[in-house]
């Protein structure tokens, strides 16, 4: 038996950061699926291949060797055993994920992968599409929203802490072109599931969130 947590919502509302804590307090494997994605999209500029040559990703996506390790200090990621967990958060591979996430075969195949990741496990799993199409039956579901431009500063802070070169422009045209994207796609596009509760985080500290989801998944789990 497993119990399941699914968050979503876009980039920048905190799931991350708000996840990882939860799962740290409640003993929960944190399953970040936008790694996933992430790595496909770090192979497709490895290899050169052009956004349009769409079988050329679903083989990478086929082929790939994904690896994360969840450690106090955060995800570290391996593809194909090199250590990528920077790699993936670059600027080249944050503008071309959405893109690649948005090819339907290369989302079966990584979803088929995210559930297997959390087969028999306690698990707290962020992305876009985990309560409305990777578990539908979660025991816990919860949409993180907030105004883009409060996801555009705390993205732009964290990518400085992180030394990625990007202007808050840019990280606010990013943002705004996946959401976009995100919300449109013919499968697992982002939207809020029926049946979650949906969390409004702009206004609210990153204890405030995390008490509050706490505070949701302990009147579930009783
Ligand atoms: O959460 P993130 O920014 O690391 O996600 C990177 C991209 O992957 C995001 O633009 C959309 C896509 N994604 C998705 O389509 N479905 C998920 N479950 C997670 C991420």
């Amino acid at each position: 038996m497993s119990f399941i947590v699914g968050i979503d919502g876009p980039a920048g509302s905190g799931k991350g950061t708000v996840t990882k804590r939860v799962a740290n307090k409640l003993g929960l494997i944190n399953i970040d699926t936008g790694i996933t994605y992430r790595c496909v999209a770090l192979e497709v500029l490895k290899q050169g291949i052009q956004l349009d040559d769409t079988n050329k990703i679903i083989e990478i996506a086929k082929n790939i060797k994904i690896k994360i390790d969840n450690t106090p200090n955060g995800d570290i990621v391996f593809l194909d055993d090199i250590n990528v967990t920077q790699d993936i958060r670059s600027k080249e591979v944050t503008k071309i994920v959405s893109q690649v996430s948005s090819i339907k075969e290369v989302r079966f195949l990584m979803v088929d992968m995210q559930r297997k990741l959390a087969e028999g496990k306690n698990v707290i799993m962020e992305g876009r599409d985990i309560c409305t199409y990777v578990f539908p039956n979660a025991d816990v579901k919860i949409y993180l929203d907030a105004s883009i431009e409060e996801r555009a500063k705390r993205r732009f802070k964290e990518n400085q802490e992180k030394n990625i070169d990007m202007t808050y422009e840019e990280v606010y045209e990013n943002i705004k072109k996946r959401d976009e994207n995100d919300k449109s796609k013919e499968i697992g596009a982002l939207k809020v599931a029926e049946d979650s509760i949906v969390v409004d985080t702009t206004n609210l500290t990153i204890d405030e969130v995390v008490e509050k989801i706490i505070d949701i998944i302990r009147i579930k789990r009783k």
